[in-house]
């Protein structure tokens, strides 16, 4: 695997040159439009890249964009792949440990997430406090990659204090409302049912979702500060009378773009 996420690099490299991004964003399904903002110097299709994981699932297409934003040299992860379309947990971070090996230090890993806690609603954007990967393989299963970390990393802190920090002094300087809490992946893709909703809720989550948990992971193995920002797209099963729909969830997800932009620039800005 660390082989297969060097050549990766390598070939990237070969593309990139010398640019080192130093913050990678990860833009989850129906969240690409982040992308337009930035000052674009290389975009690479996940398909040109030998032995990378590409994305099966409509809304989610699959490109890594070079450049700036506001200063920064960023790394944009424009979709990803999910372990329900085959892939094991450690293929699926396979952007994550490339995107370190290319140099970047933060990670801003954002998603579409089913609001469980009552007090959201569609369309809210929530920062990940923690998250709650307990149905989910680990991504580290297997040899541990020493040139990346640990074979026994901790997860105490998987969400940086410092990061979190900036977005809600952020988000209230923007007066955007941005609720907090803990994010459970579960594998899916079926939605969840109303009875593991209530199962999650017992556990403490507050949003849920088929991603993000294992690429935090990954990074933290891979000593990466990681953000974590979901939008919430819909009530998750049984908390409201209507059935969920993937639609739903692209269309809710475009409610909330214009404050997830904003709340990116800022945060992206004042790493
Ligand atoms: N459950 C799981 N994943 C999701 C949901 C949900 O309700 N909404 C968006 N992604």
């Amino acid at each position: 695997m660390y082989r297969k996420c060097l050549n990766c690099a390598e070939s990237i490299k070969k593309n990139i040159g010398e640019f080192k991004p130093e913050i990678a964003v990860v833009l989850g399904s129906g969240l690409g439009f982040f992308a337009d903002s930035i000052d674009v110097k290389f975009s690479l299709n996940y398909s040109d890249i030998p032995d990378f994981p590409i994305s099966t699932v409509k809304g989610h297409s699959g490109k890594f964009l070079f450049g700036y934003y506001g200063g920064r040299a960023v790394a944009v992860a424009k979709g990803r792949v999910h372990c329900y379309e085959g892939y094991s947990a450690a293929e699926a971070v396979m952007p994550i440990r490339v995107l370190r090996l290319l140099g970047a230090e933060t990670v801003i890993l954002t998603n579409a997430a089913g609001g469980i806690n009552d007090s959201f609603n569609p369309g809210d954007i929530m920062l990940i406090r923690d998250h709650i990967s307990l149905f989910i393989d680990s991504p580290l299963i297997g040899a541990n990659i020493d040139e990346l970390g640990a074979r026994f990393p901790d997860m105490s802190g998987v969400y940086e204090p410092r990061l979190k920090k900036c977005a809600s002094s952020v988000a209230k300087s923007l007066e955007i409302t941005l609720k907090e809490g803990v994010y459970a992946q579960l594998k899916g893709p079926q939605y969840e049912t109303p009875a593991e909703i209530k199962a999650l809720e017992v556990l403490g989550a507050d949003a849920v979702g088929m991603s993000t948990a294992v690429e935090a992971i990954a990074a933290v193995h891979a000593g990466m500060k990681v953000c974590g920002i979901s939008v919430i797209t819909n009530m998750a099963a049984g908390k409201t009378k209507s059935p969920l729909s993937h639609k739903e969830v692209i269309e809710n997800s475009k409610k909330a773009e214009k404050n997830f932009c904003r709340l990116l620039d800022g945060i992206v800005k004042s790493i």
